[in-house]
């Protein structure tokens, strides 16, 4: 099975994958993890990929598709996985159905008012080195700046600027119907309600994919599904 997780940032879509990640576990695919760290590691990948991050525009449709192309080709991917920030458009769902065909898919989009979004923005933390997220008001670190996982500095990723936040917003906004309507078409898809806390969040989320599990009875461990 695959999980697509859809919504606007900030919607918790890092957040909710790791969480079903644990639950279930199918890896968390996050694009926007990977092509982060090829920023950070000065990758071929990343220097093509930089500057349409830092101003909060998607990254071309070939490199995202081919990094996701490569992940779930991956052992750990055959039972399933759950994909945070990819597709964000109709051609890379286009693009996932032809690279991984006929996989029984859940997309979830996580609905979540504009006003709370900007607010979970501007106090969330990331750990550049293991991708633990925190948020000054919900989740703080233990040590003010210091990742709890690794020790590693926390830091405000480079797009939480509010300018460049306005712009990821308005891509999400002329992306998301169409996306939407391409999942609704296919059947594998359901809005979750997100500005709750957390755990209240997840809930919504396992009783969406525990259906979809279970209605086809399918036990978890079993082969490709
Ligand atoms: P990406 O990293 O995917 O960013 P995004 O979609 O803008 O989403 P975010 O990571 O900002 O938010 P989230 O929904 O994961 O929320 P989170 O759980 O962190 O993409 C970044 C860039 O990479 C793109 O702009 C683009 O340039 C490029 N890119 C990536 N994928 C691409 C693709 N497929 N095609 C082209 N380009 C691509 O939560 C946010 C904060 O809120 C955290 O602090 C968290 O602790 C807190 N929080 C979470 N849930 C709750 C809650 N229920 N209550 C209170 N606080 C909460």
């Amino acid at each position: 099975m695959r999980i697509i997780l859809l919504g606007p940032p900030g919607s918790g879509k890092g957040t909710q994958g790791d969480l079903i990640s644990r639950k279930y576990g199918f890896p968390r695919i996050s694009t926007g993890d990977i092509l982060r760290r090829a920023v950070r590691e000065r990758m071929a990948l990343g220097l093509r990929a930089e500057a349409m991050m830092n101003k909060g525009e998607l990254v071309s449709d070939d490199i995202v598709q081919d990094l996701v192309r490569q992940r779930i080709a991956a052992e750990d991917c055959r039972r399933g996985y759950v994909l945070d920030g990819f597709p964000r458009n109709v051609p890379q769902a286009e693009a996932l159905e032809t690279m991984d065909p006929g996989r029984r898919e859940l997309a979830l989009e996580l609905m979540v008012d504009l006003e709370l979004l900007l607010q979970r923005l501007g106090a969330r933390l990331v750990c550049p080195a293991c991708h633990a997220l925190y948020s000054r008001e919900i989740q703080p670190p233990r040590t003010a700046g210091v990742c709890d996982a690794c020790g590693g500095a926390l830091l405000s990723r480079e797009d939480d600027r509010p300018e460049v936040i306005a712009e990821r917003v308005r891509v999400y906004l002329r992306e998301s119907e169409p996306l939407r309507a391409y999942y609704q078409s296919r059947k594998a898809y359901a809005a979750i309600t997100a500005a709750g806390p957390v755990p209240e969040v997840f809930d919504l989320i396992a009783a969406r994919v525990d259906r979809e599990l279970g209605m086809s009875g399918t036990p978890q461990g079993r082969g490709r599904e």
